[in-house]
Order: C-alpha cells, then sequence, then structure tokens
C-alpha cells in the first residue's frame, strides 16, 4: 500500500505571513530595510557581494536582489526551519542566493567559506539574539570578510544606555501612542511558529530547530547602542555611527578598513 505523499507547503504565503508578523513588531520595517539598501546603492557596486546574517527566510535578501539585479547574497541563519521556507520561498531568486546554515554567535564559523570577501554584511533584527561576548566577536569576524570600503549595517531595536533611561521612557511612550501598547505582536510570532508546525513535511526540522536553539539564548535586554557602536570600532571598523532612527528603532553603519570615500 502507498502512502499519502505530503502537499508541498505554500512557501510563498509563509514568507508573506512571516512579513506581517515582523511587521507589528516594527511597523517601520521597510524603511528601515530602504534606507540599507539606499547605503549600499551609494558606497557599493551594483554587482556586490552581500553576506546576510540571521536572514531568517530572506526578507531581506529579496528585496536586496530585487533591487540590485546583479547582486548575490550569501543568506546566513541557524534555523534549519526558517531557512527551508526561505530556500521554498525564493526560489525565483536560488541562482544568487547561497543558503548557509550556521550559528553567528559560535567561535570559528565561517569555516572553509568563503573564498571571497563581500561588499557588505547586513543585518535586521537578528543580532539581538547574541550575548555581549558573542556580538564583539562577531564583530571582529565581520571585519575580516569585508573588502576594504565595505559596510556592516546592522538595523535593529537598539536602545539607549541604563544612564539614559529618559530617553528610553520617551521613546517606548511614543511607540507606544503611535502603534498601540507591546504584546499583539508576541501572540503573532508564536501563532505563525504554531501554524507552521502543522506542516507535516516540517517535522523533522522543527525537531532539529528545537533541539538547537534549546542551548542558545534570547538574550533578555538588548545591547545598548552605544555597546554596538564602541565594539566595532574596537573591531577595526571606521565610520561608525547610526545612519537612520525611529526612536530606538535604527541602522547603524560601520565602514572596513580603506576604500572609496
Ligand atoms: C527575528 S528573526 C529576523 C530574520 C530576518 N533578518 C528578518 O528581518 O526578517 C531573527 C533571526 O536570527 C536568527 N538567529 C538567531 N540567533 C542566531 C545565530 N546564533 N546564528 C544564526 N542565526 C541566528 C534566527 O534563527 C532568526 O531567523
Amino acid at each position: 500500500m502507498s502512502r499519502p505523499v505530503a502537499r508541498e507547503p505554500d512557501w510563498g504565503s509563509w514568507l508573506r505571513s512571516w512579513d506581517e508578523q515582523q511587521e507589528s513588531f516594527n511597523p517601520s520595517r521597510e524603511r528601515r530595510f530602504e534606507a540599507m539598501l539606499d547605503v549600499l546603492a551609494a558606497t557599493q557596486p551594483s554587482s556586490m557581494r552581500v553576506l546576510d546574517l540571521g536572514c531568517g527566510p530572506g526578507s531581506l535578501t529579496a528585496r536586496l536582489l530585487d533591487r540590485f539585479p546583479k547582486a548575490r547574497s550569501t543568506a546566513v541563519d541557524f534555523d534549519p526551519v526558517i531557512l527551508r521556507v526561505g530556500q521554498g520561498a525564493l526560489r525565483r531568486l536560488a541562482t544568487r542566493i547561497t543558503w548557509v546554515e550556521a550559528d553567528i554567535g559560535s567561535e570559528g564559523w565561517p569555516r572553509g567559506w568563503p573564498t571571497h570577501r563581500f561588499h557588505a554584511a547586513i543585518s535586521t533584527t537578528a543580532l539581538h539574539w547574541l550575548g555581549p561576548d558573542q556580538l564583539r566577536r562577531l564583530h571582529r569576524t565581520v571585519a575580516g570578510l569585508l573588502r576594504p570600503g565595505g559596510v556592516f549595517l546592522n538595523g535593529d531595536y537598539l536602545p539607549w544606555a541604563r544612564r539614559d533611561a529618559g530617553l528610553g521612557k520617551i521613546a517606548e511612550a511614543v511607540r507606544k501612542s503611535k502603534y498601540g501598547s507591546l504584546g499583539s505582536e508576541w501572540t503573532g510570532w508564536n501563532r505563525w511558529w504554531k501554524r507552521l508546525a502543522r506542516e507535516p513535511t516540517l517535522r523533522p526540522l522543527l525537531q532539529e530547530r528545537e533541539a538547537r536553539f534549546a542551548h542558545t539564548r534570547k538574550s533578555s535586554r538588548h545591547l545598548s547602542v552605544e555597546f554596538h557602536l564602541r565594539s566595532l570600532r574596537r573591531a577595526g571598523f571606521r565610520d561608525v555611527g547610526v545612519v537612520w532612527q525611529e526612536m530606538e528603532n535604527r541602522v547603524v553603519l560601520a565602514r572596513a578598513g580603506s576604500g572609496r570615500p
């Protein structure tokens, strides 16, 4: 007797609903993406090679490759499920994306790759998963992966330091009055993962995901923007600063070595 063949998930729809739930955390998500891509447009060749760190299902990589048709992306994430969603949803861009499964918080990644340096490393809403030592190490690693003049761009919720708690409170009040109170976005995140867990073909990967993330810790408090800027300077970057922000939602830019002004 033949077993019923599991239906292929509708990957495109999973990516769309991912974007929706991410937008509920960050209503300015598209504007933040755009600001990052604007920096790339102004500083890098259109045939740039880009590293997307904590790429998720490839939301930023997709926008990058659509805007720059000669660009290529190496998209890195540690979550086998989210990578599967991205691979399924972005088949139309498959020849320009290299998906890499790696823990960017670990020591010794990337091992054995790449064979070239990147024009840019980009990341959104991902690096807050790393602790302070991991982030410092990542900054040093990225500095070594970029070409001279290459840029690192990190878009994330990067709070003011504790001593500027007053500014943090104002930012929180503005966020609340503009977008409503916090909480519902976590419902969206949890609901998304619960629904995805019902996809029979993903069961083995979901088990793998659980085992993997049992050992990595989500940091409870995001590291401050000052911490990021200081760590980037210490890693050897220059031209380090915030290039876009909406309250504590920011994009940090850092440039590697010497290159074009
Ligand atoms: C909130 S999602 C953001 C994904 C994507 N950048 C976006 O903006 O839609 C955070 C991503 O970081 C990834 N991540 C967290 N810790 C990681 C690590 N140590 N190594 C690689 N990826 C990691 C998660 O698996 C997840 O896909």
